[in-house]
Formats: structure tokens, C-alpha cells, sequence
């Protein structure tokens, strides 16, 4: 359907053009190319716009939607905002034109480094799709210029050969990795290839745009049954970022304001396993941040309303309106201490809440730092906590409370692991509460869990303390308060912001 349209449309633009022409072939006048100017050989076949003041594009003219959504990126007003800037230079021009840059192309005699003419100014279709006045002039299925989505680990092609180093270090804190070896920038080993084709939709920056309904066609598109550990790509840039725009703010494909996981960019695959009813063989959590921070994760024992989400103030829209990405995606620009000059422009891309800086407060390259060692200016950056002090202080105290709590669940498990072993494995006829609270323990260790809602934590462990001693007349061996230490905010706040 998409593709007769398309079709029909590229029909109407041929045949608009033919007017203007003698009588015509459709073919002759993809072949004559008069809709632009044949670009100087010493662009080496790109061809850039042929209306500069419309910026109207040589691959719109036939494209004309990606040309429509394309014009209202920001890559569109690359050059003029670069002017605007008071400080362009020519070192600054290459990434804001259409040069080798972004696409396969590894000459840098090319596009506007060779020919400065208005037509290569911007970032234009050809700057991710290559050359393509082969294709232009006559376009078939053999020489489309697909575009790469590969985010960049080596300098050949994709978005990182502009988005990159201190100024913009996307790509450069895409493709650190924490330890742990958890990244954005890595592909899980045996998430593919395996029987569980599942796996792929939430590991692979292929299966992800599939999962996505995302159809268009690229240079690494693979079946997703297709998909092996040497051709699978990680979750690169235009898994969250739509390369012709969007109608999110930053080309985001989805919103990161939505608060639920069916729409929520970061939720889409932070959900994997937050549930038992999610359970297949594991009793343990897996990806449980959106449910979490929606108050939606765990086992709820009787007595604590299923239906009822526990959400605290990170969790709600109306005091976070970013959710997960006013935290892990944060934005800041770093000074020299002695000099208080630029230093370095972090742009959250390394997707760490807190993350170990140096004195300067760059982010390092080893993330193995003590608390202390930690940057908690997104919590202070938000608006929500008046001092990084106060905020690492909350990190400390309700880390302590779980902690506490865990070990107090643990001492309780382990009696009933003695009493009754055959309810502490799955498998049996029903979902126990020894099954239940060691759930909950998983996702009350599943790293960030306490910061992403600690009311939610807090208020299942008590309650699966409570209801193992119900079932099975156990008391926990470390005893804690059961009485709930974190005060719920209020369901609906609206003005204010009681920092806590
Ligand atoms: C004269 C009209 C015309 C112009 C100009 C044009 N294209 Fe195309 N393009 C087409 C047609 C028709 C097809 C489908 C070719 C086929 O599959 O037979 C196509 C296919 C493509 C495809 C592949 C789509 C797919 O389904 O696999 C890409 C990518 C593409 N064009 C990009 C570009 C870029 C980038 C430019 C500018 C350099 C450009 N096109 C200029 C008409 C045009
Ligand atoms: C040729 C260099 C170049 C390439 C290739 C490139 N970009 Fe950009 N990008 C820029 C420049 C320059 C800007 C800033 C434009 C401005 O603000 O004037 C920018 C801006 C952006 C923005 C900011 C949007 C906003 O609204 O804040 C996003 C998002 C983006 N690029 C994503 C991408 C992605 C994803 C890719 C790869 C699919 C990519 N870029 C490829 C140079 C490039
Ligand atoms: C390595 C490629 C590269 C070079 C070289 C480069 N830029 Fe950019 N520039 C980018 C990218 C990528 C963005 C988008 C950053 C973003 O949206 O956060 C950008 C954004 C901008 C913006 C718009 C956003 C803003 O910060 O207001 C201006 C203005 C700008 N650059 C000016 C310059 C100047 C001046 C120079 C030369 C001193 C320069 N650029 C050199 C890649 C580059
Ligand atoms: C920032 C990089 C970037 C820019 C700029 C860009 N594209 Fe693309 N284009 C891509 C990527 C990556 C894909 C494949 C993935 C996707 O569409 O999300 C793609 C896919 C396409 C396709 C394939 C559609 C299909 O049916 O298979 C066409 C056609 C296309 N682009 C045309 C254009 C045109 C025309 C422009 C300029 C008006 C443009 N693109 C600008 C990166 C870019
Ligand atoms: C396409 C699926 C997908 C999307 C969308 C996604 N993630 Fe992830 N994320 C993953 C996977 C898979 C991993 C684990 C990567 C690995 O295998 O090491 C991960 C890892 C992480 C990590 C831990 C890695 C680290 O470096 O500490 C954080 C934090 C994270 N994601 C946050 C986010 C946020 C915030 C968003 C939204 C802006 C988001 N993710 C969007 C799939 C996704
Ligand atoms: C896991 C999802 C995810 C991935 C992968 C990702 N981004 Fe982003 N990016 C985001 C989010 C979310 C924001 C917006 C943050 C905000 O609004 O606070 C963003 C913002 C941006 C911006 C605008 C920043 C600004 O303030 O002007 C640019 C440019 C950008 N990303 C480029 C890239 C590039 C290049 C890559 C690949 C190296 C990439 N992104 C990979 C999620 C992602
Ligand atoms: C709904 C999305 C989603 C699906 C489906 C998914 N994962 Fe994950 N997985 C994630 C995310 C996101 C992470 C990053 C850790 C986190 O967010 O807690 C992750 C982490 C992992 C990790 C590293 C951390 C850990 O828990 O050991 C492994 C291994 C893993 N997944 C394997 C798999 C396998 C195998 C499958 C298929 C059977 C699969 N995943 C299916 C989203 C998913
Ligand atoms: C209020 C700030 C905040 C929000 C909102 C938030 N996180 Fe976190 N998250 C954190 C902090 C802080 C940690 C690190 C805990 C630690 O270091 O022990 C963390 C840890 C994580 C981790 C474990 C890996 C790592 O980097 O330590 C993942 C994955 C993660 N968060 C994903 C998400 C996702 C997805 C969302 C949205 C559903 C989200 N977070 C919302 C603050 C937040």
C-alpha cells in the first residue's frame, strides 16, 4: 500500500516535470536530469540541492515526504547556525555540508571540501546516503544509495563521523562500555542466533527497528531470523533517533515523557521481566526499570491491591517530565577548575545516572568509582533536589533501608527454604509466597531499583516479610522495622516540589 503511493507520487513528480519538457519518456527524463544543474566534477557526484533558497533537495524532488519531514530537522539548518554562531572557521564547515562525512565515502576531495557552492550547505540527504547522481539520473533498484545505521566504532561511515569529539562526544560516550560490560554499544552474547527470537527486538539495533514497524530499507538490514553475532548491530543512534525527524523533540523515533511502557522510548525495552506473571523458567527479574518506575513491578502478596500502582515523584509526569532520561540522559557541560574554561561538553550518551567524573567533573572512562566519586548534578540540573549533597545522601540512606530490608527478607527465606524446599522452586501447582518474595528480592537487588522507586521496594519486601510469617510462621533472623520509613508523595502534587 505505502509502496503504490509512493510510487503514484514519484509518478506526479516525473510527469510535472515532463511538462516542462519536450515529449518525454519517463525514463528520458530521469536520464536528462533537468531538474538540477549537473554538479562540478570536483564534487564527485553529489548533487545537493538544486533550489538553495527553498532548500529544496535533487533526491526530494522524486522523495518528496522525506524531504517534507527532512526539512524540519535541525541538519536542515546546519549551515546558517553555524553562521549564526559568530565563530565559524572553515575547520568548522565539513560537518555542517555535505562532504564524505557520514556516508562510505573515504576521499575527502568530495562535495563541498572541493566545490564551495551554496548547494552542498547543510546536512543533506547525501551526507548519510552517499553520492547519488548515478541514482538521481536514473534510478533503479541497483544503484540506490542506501543510507548506514551504524552509529560508528570506526571512522568509516554513520552518524558518529559528525557527532563526535568535545564539543559533541555522542558517539564517543555511545561506545564506552561500564563495567559489567553493559552498554547501549554492545550486543549481548546469546541474545542471537538462539531459538528465542524475542531476544533480537530488544539486543539488536535490527530486531529493534523491526519491533519498531520501522520498514525502510539500509546497508545492514537483515532478516531478524537472520541475524548472527558478526552482522548484528547494537542499539546504535537511529534506534532512538528517526534520521528524516520526528514529531518528538531531537528526532526521537518515540516520547520519553510517556508514562507507560507500550510508548515510553527508554520502556519499550526496559520491560523485559518485572512480573511473575511474566514468568517463564527464571524467578527473576530481567530489564524492570519501566514497571519500577511506574510502580507496576513485583509480586503484590495479598492484601496489597494488584491494580494499585506504588509511584513516587520520579515516576510521575507532572514533577519528571523526562522519566528516566532527566536522569540518564543529562546534558552538561564541564569546566576547567583552575581556568573555568570548556573543557568538555558531556551529552549524557553513555546513558549513566551517576557517573564517575574526575575533578573537572568529565566523565571517566572507568566506572568503578565509590559514591563519592559520583556526579549527582542531574538530580540537582532537574530542578528536583536542591543540592548534589542532598541527593547523594538519599542515594545513601535508601540504599542502607533496602539493603537492610533484603537481608531481613533473605534471613526469612532461608527458614522456609528449610521447612518447606518443594515451595521455593517453580514448578509446583501454585505461585507461592516463598516463589513471591524471592521475586521481589530480585527486583529489589536489580541495580538503580531503589532510586528508581524505593516507595514500591520498600512496601513489597515488608509486605512479603509479613505474609512468609502468615504462611509459614517464620520471623526473619535480621529484624528491621516493618514500619514504612519513605513517605509516599502525595498521588497528584501540583505545585511546590517538596524536595526530598
Ligand atoms: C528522479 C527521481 C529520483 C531521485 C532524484 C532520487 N530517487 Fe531514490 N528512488 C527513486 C525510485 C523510483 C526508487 C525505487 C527504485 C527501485 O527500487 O527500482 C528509488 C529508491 C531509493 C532508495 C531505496 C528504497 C528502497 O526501497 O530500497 C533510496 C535509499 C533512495 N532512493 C535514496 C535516494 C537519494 C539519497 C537520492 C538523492 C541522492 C535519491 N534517492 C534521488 C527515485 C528517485
Ligand atoms: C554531516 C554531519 C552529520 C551527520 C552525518 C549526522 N549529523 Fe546529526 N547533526 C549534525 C549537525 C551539524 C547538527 C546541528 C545542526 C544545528 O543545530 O544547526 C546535527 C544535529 C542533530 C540532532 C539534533 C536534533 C535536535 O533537535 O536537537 C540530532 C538528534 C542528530 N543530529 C542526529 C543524527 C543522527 C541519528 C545521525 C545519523 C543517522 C546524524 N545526526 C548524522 C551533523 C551531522
Ligand atoms: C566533528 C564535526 C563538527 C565540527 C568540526 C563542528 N561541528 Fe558544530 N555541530 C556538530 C554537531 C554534531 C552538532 C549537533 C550537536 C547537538 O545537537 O548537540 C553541532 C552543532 C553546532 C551548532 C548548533 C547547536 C548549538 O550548539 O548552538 C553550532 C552553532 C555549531 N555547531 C557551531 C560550530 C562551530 C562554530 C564550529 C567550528 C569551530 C563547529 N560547529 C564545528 C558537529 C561539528
Ligand atoms: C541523518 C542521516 C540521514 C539523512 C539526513 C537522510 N536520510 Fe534517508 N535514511 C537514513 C537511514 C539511516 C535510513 C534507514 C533507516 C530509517 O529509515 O530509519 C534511511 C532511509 C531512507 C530511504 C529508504 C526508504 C525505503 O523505503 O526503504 C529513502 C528513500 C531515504 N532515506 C531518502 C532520504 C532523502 C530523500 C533524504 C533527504 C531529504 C534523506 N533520506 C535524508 C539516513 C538519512
Ligand atoms: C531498543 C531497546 C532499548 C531502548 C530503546 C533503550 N534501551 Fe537501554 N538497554 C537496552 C539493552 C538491550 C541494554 C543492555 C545492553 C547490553 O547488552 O549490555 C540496555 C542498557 C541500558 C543501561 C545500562 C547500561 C549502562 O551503560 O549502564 C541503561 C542505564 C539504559 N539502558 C538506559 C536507557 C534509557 C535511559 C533509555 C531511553 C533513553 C534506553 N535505555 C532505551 C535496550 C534499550
Ligand atoms: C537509547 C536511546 C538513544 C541512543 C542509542 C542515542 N540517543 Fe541521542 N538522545 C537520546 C535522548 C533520550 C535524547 C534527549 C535527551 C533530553 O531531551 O534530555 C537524545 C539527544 C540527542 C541529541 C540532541 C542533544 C542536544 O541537547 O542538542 C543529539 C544530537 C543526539 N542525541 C545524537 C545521538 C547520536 C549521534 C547517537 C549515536 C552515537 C545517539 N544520539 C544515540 C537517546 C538516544
Ligand atoms: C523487552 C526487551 C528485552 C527482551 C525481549 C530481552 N531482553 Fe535481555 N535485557 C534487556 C535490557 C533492557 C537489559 C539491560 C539490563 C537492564 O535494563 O536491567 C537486558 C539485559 C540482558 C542481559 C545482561 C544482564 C543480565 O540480566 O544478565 C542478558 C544476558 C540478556 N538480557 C539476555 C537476554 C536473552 C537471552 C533474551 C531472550 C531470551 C533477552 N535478553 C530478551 C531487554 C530485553
Ligand atoms: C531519578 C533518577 C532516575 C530515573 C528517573 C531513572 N533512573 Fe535508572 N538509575 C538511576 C540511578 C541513580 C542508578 C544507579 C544506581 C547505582 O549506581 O547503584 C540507576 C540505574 C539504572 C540501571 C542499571 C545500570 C546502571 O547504569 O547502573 C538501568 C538499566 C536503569 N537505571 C534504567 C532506567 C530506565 C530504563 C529508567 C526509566 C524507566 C530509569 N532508569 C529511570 C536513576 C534514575
Amino acid at each position: 500500500m505505502m509502496r503504490f503511493n509512493r510510487a503514484q507520487r514519484l509518478f506526479l513528480t516525473i510527469a510535472a516535470s515532463a511538462l516542462a519538457l519536450t515529449c518525454t519518456t519517463e525514463k528520458i527524463v530521469y536520464r536528462s536530469g533537468t531538474n538540477f544543474a549537473a554538479p562540478p566534477g570536483s564534487a564527485a557526484n553529489f548533487i545537493g540541492y538544486y533550489d538553495v533558497a527553498n532548500k529544496q533537495t535533487v533526491c526530494g524532488s522524486c522523495h518528496v515526504d522525506y524531504q517534507t519531514r527532512w526539512s524540519a530537522t535541525k541538519h536542515a539548518s546546519a549551515w546558517s547556525d553555524l553562521q549564526a554562531s559568530g565563530g565559524a572557521t572553515g575547520v568548522c564547515e565539513a560537518c555542517h555540508s555535505v562532504t564524505n562525512l557520514g556516508n562510505a565515502v573515504s576521499d575527502t576531495a568530495v562535495g563541498y571540501r572541493t566545490t564551495k557552492d551554496a548547494r552542498y550547505h547543510d546536512v543533506q540527504c547525501e551526507s548519510c546516503h552517499g553520492p547519488g547522481l548515478t541514482h538521481a539520473s536514473s534510478p533503479t533498484a541497483a544503484n540506490r544509495p542506501l543510507a548506514s545505521i551504524q552509529a560508528d566504532t570506526n571512522a568509516t561511515n554513520g552518524c558518529g563521523e559528525c557527532h563526535n569529539g568535545v564539543h559533541n562526544p555522542f558517539v564517543d560516550e555511545w561506545k564506552l562500555t561500564n563495567e559489567g560490560g553493559l552498554s547501549h554499544s554492545i550486543v549481548q552474547s546469546g541474545t542471537v542466533g538462539n531459538a528465542d527470537q524475542t531476544c533480537v527486538g530488544c539486543h539488536t539495533a535490527q530486531g529493534a527497528l523491526n519491533k519498531f514497524g520501522v520498514t525502510e530499507n539500509y546497508v545492514e538490514k537483515v532478516a531478524t531470523n537472520g541475524l548472527t553475532a558478526a552482522n548484528a548491530l547494537p542499539i546504535v543512534c537511529a534506534t532512538c533517533h528517526d534520521p528524516h525527524g520526528s514529531d518528538n523533540a531531537h528526532q526521537l523515533r518515540f516520547s520519553i515523557s510517556a508514562p507507560n511502557i507500550d510508548d515510553n522510548l527508554c520502556m519499550k525495552c526496559h520491560q523485559r521481566r518485572a512480573d511473575p506473571s511474566q514468568v517463564t523458567t527464571r524467578n527473576s527479574v530481567h530489564s524492570p526499570e519501566g514497571p519500577t518506575l511506574l510502580g507496576l513491578a513485583g509480586w503484590f502478596p495479598p492484601g496489597m491491591s494488584a491494580g494499585d500502582s506504588i509511584i513516587g515523584t520520579h515516576g510521575t509526569p507532572s514533577r519528571n517530565p523526562e522519566l528516566c532520561a532527566t536522569c540518564h540522559v543529562a546534558r552538561y557541560a564541564a569546566t576547567d577548575l583552575a581556568t573555568g574554561k570548556f573543557v568538555f561538553q558531556a551529552t549524557g550518551h553513555r546513558f549513566i545516572a551517576a557517573p564517575c567524573v574526575d575533578a573537572n567533573g568529565v566523565p571517566t572512562t572507568d566506572q568503578s568509582c565509590t559514591i563519592t566519586g559520583k556526579t549527582f548534578r542531574s538530580c540537582v540540573s532537574s530542578g528536583c533536589h536542591a543540592t548534589e549533597a542532598v541527593a547523594r545522601t538519599l542515594y545513601l540512606t535508601d540504599s542502607t533501608r533496602i539493603l537492610q530490608l533484603i537481608a531481613s527478607a533473605n534471613s526469612a527465606l532461608a527458614k522456609v527454604k528449610a521447612l518447606k524446599p518443594g515451595d521455593c522452586t517453580l514448578g509446583g501447582p501454585i505461585y507461592t509466597s516463598c516463589l513471591g518474595a524471592q521475586f521481589n528480592v530480585s527486583l529489589a537487588q536489580a541495580p538503580g531499583g531503589f532510586v528508581h522507586n524505593p516507595f514500591l521496594i520498600e512496601q513489597l519486601l515488608v509486605a512479603s516479610i509479613n505474609q512468609l510469617q502468615i504462611n509459614y510462621g517464620v520471623t526473619p533472623s535480621i529484624s528491621v522495622p516493618l514500619s514504612l520509613q519513605f513517605i509516599l508523595p502525595p498521588r497528584e502534587h501540583v505545585s511546590g516540589g517538596a524536595q526530598r
